[in-house]
Parts: C-alpha cells; sequence; structure tokens
C-alpha cells in the first residue's frame, strides 16, 4: 500500500493532495482567483507569488487533514508540464526538495492528463479501462484524445487558437460580468433559457458562427465566436437581458461545435465511452446536452465530480500513483 503526496501549481491554484492506493485521504487547494479577478485573467506573476506564500501552508494542512505526518508518504507527485513556467517551477521545486529531504521516489505528472485521470478518483467512479476518448475543456486547453493506455493518449483534436475555458473568460470580459467567466456565463444563460424570456421576439438567441472547420478536422477554433459577440456589443451599454441572450447563443455556439467533435472521434474510432475533464465541463447545460446524444447514441459520457473538474492535485497525486506501480513492472 502507497501512499503518494501531489503537488499543483500550474496556474492559480496551489493544490497539495494526498492519496492511498487511488482513494483521497485530503485534498487542499488555495487559489489565487480573487486576486486576478480585476484584471479579468491570470497575471503569472500574481500566481507565481501566491504560489511561493502558500506552498508550505497547504502542504502542512493536506497532511493535517489526511492524519498523517512526512514519515508515512511513499512518493511524491508533481505537475512537470503544461502550465505557466514561474508558477511550474515553485511546485516543482517544492516537491523535488520533498524527494531528496525525505528520500522518496518522485514522478512528473502531465496536467492534461491528471484532468482526465479525475474521472477515476472518487468514490462510486469508473474503473480506468482503455480505448476511450478523452476530452479536455479548460482553461488552458480544448484537446480531444484517444486514450489507449497510459502511455498511449494520442492527441487527435486541439484549439487553433482560444481554448474554451479561455473564451469563456474573454467574452465575460467583454460583457463586463467578471472573471472567472465560465460560471458567470453560465449563470446569465440559465436566466436567457427560462421559458417566461422565449415568447419575446427580441429575446431570440443569436446565431453567432460555428467553426466546424473541414469534415476530417477534430480542431476547434474560438476565436472568431469571441469576434463576433464583440462586434455585436460594439462597446455600447448592454441590459442584463441582453448579457443573458449574448451568454445563451455563445454558450450553444461553442457546445454545439464540442458534442459534434467529440461524437465524430467515437463513430470514426468506434470507440463508446468518452472521459472528460477540466473546469468548463462543471457546466450543466454542456453536461445535459451529452446526457440527451448518450441516449439517443449509446456512447457513454462521464464526468469528475465539480471538486475534481477544475485544478486540484488529488488528481496529480492519484496518476502519480499509477504511472509510478506501472514503472515498476
Ligand atoms: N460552469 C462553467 N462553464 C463554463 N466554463 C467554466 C465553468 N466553470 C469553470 N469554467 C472555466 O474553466 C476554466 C478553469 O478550468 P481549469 O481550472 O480546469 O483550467 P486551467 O487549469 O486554468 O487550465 P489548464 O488545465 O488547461 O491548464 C476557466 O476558464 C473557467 O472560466
Ligand atoms: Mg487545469
Amino acid at each position: 500500500m502507497i501512499t503518494t503526496l501531489g503537488v499543483e501549481t500550474s496556474c492559480d491554484e496551489t493544490a497539495i493532495a494526498v492519496i492511498r492506493e487511488g482513494r483521497i485521504l485530503s485534498s487542499v487547494v488555495s487559489s489565487s482567483v480573487p486576486l486576478h479577478e480585476r484584471f479579468g485573467g491570470v497575471i503569472p506573476e500574481i500566481a507565481s507569488r501566491y504560489h511561493i506564500e502558500y506552498v508550505n501552508k497547504v502542504a502542512k494542512r493536506a497532511l493535517r487533514n489526511a492524519k498523517i505526518t512526512f514519515d508515512d508518504l511513499d512518493l511524491i507527485a508533481a505537475t512537470e508540464t503544461p502550465g505557466l513556467p514561474g508558477s511550474l517551477l515553485v511546485g516543482l521545486s517544492f516537491a523535488r526538495a520533498m524527494s531528496y529531504a525525505l528520500d522518496l521516489p518522485f514522478i512528473n505528472v502531465n496536467h492534461v492528463h491528471a484532468h482526465l485521470f479525475a474521472n477515476f478518483l472518487s468514490k462510486d467512479s469508473e474503473r480506468l479501462r482503455f480505448p476511450f476518448v478523452g476530452c479536455v475543456v479548460s482553461g488552458g486547453h480544448t484537446n480531444i484524445f484517444i486514450c489507449r493506455s497510459l502511455k498511449d493518449f494520442e492527441l487527435i483534436g486541439k484549439t487553433k487558437d482560444d481554448a474554451i475555458g479561455e473564451a469563456f473568460d474573454k467574452v465575460a470580459k467583454i460583457l463586463g460580468i467578471g472573471y472567472p467567466g465560465g460560471p458567470k456565463i453560465e449563470k446569465y444563460a440559465r436566466i436567457f433559457s427560462r421559458p417566461a424570456f422565449m415568447p419575446v421576439k427580441s429575446n431570440k438567441p443569436i446565431n453567432f458562427p460555428r467553426a466546424y472547420m473541414d469534415n476530417d478536422s477534430f480542431d476547434f477554433s474560438l476565436s472568431g465566436i469571441k469576434t463576433a459577440v464583440l462586434y455585436h456589443v460594439k462597446k455600447k451599454k448592454i441590459s442584463r437581458r441582453e448579457i443573458s441572450r449574448i451568454s445563451w447563443s455563445f454558450q450553444e455556439a461553442v457546445f454545439d461545435v464540442l458534442a459534434e467533435r467529440v461524437g465524430k472521434a467515437c463513430k470514426k474510432f468506434k470507440i463508446k465511452d468518452v472521459f472528460f475533464g477540466g473546469g468548463v465541463i462543471s457546466n450543466g447545460r454542456l453536461r445535459a446536452k451529452f446526457e440527451r446524444i448518450s441516449v439517443n447514441s449509446g456512447y457513454r459520457f462521464f464526468y469528475p465530480p465539480p471538486a475534481l473538474c477544475v485544478d486540484n492535485a488529488a488528481m496529480i497525486a492519484g496518476l502519480g500513483e499509477v504511472l509510478f506501480k506501472n514503472k515498476k513492472q
């Protein structure tokens, strides 16, 4: 039985977790999001300084919550890539120093793969089995993988410009509704989708462009729709009602393309199981769209619980543990 400490500092969350044989003993996340709010996006310098200030405290709390000490640890895992270099450096240096001081093995973890691994961590989660389609929709990535083994994640589609989460954040900035944009846009869109809103003529959804690219592609492009929102708003002051209409229409356009791409991947590679990861998949409307597709197609869609969709270290420790065991075999 091995106990793993996971360290995650790739962006604006300082996160440390303890995992024992795939079971989460503790998972602590301290976020610098409020410090970035007034800028409408992450400021790398602020994020890395926050990690420096909080990484020790978060580690202590993770051990305390897990009711263990440093001596009970068997393995240290940390996010190696991708991420903001300054932020990654803080967590990696901390984790490597721990591994050296405690004389424990150290394992590097890919943050994007870990977002998918979050599906296999919760109490009643699915067991890790291959192959599956992996789809990461986060602040920095919009990726579709064909996952055949722990070492074989074939990237078949990615965004050519903005990631979906990034597009949500930028559109929210245009609408002046705050950061992070995803939850805010979802909230406004939900108001528009209420039936009472619908009969009014001016409340018809806006037909924002859907970038389907060419037929064989699994790639995405989101800069066009962002510009379309910008032109629609044209720097004029807009009502809350109009913000709701734009939010709904933007969300539908982006999610329609995502659903089409994922469905096409299942069909082409003859795979029925899709595992999602990343902050955007916590969106209720997106999940509802996939539920509907599931009923009609027989494809099965899996999502981590909300706390494991966004950045956390449980997914890093969990994947680290499995990779470590795999390496030893
Ligand atoms: N309910 C939601 N609907 C849409 N987007 C959301 C929702 N909740 C969060 N998001 C978006 O998810 C993103 C954050 O997710 P996450 O923490 O996984 O990304 P990240 O770690 O910054 O990026 P990456 O993992 O690619 O490095 C933000 O862009 C945020 O706007
Ligand atoms: Mg992330």
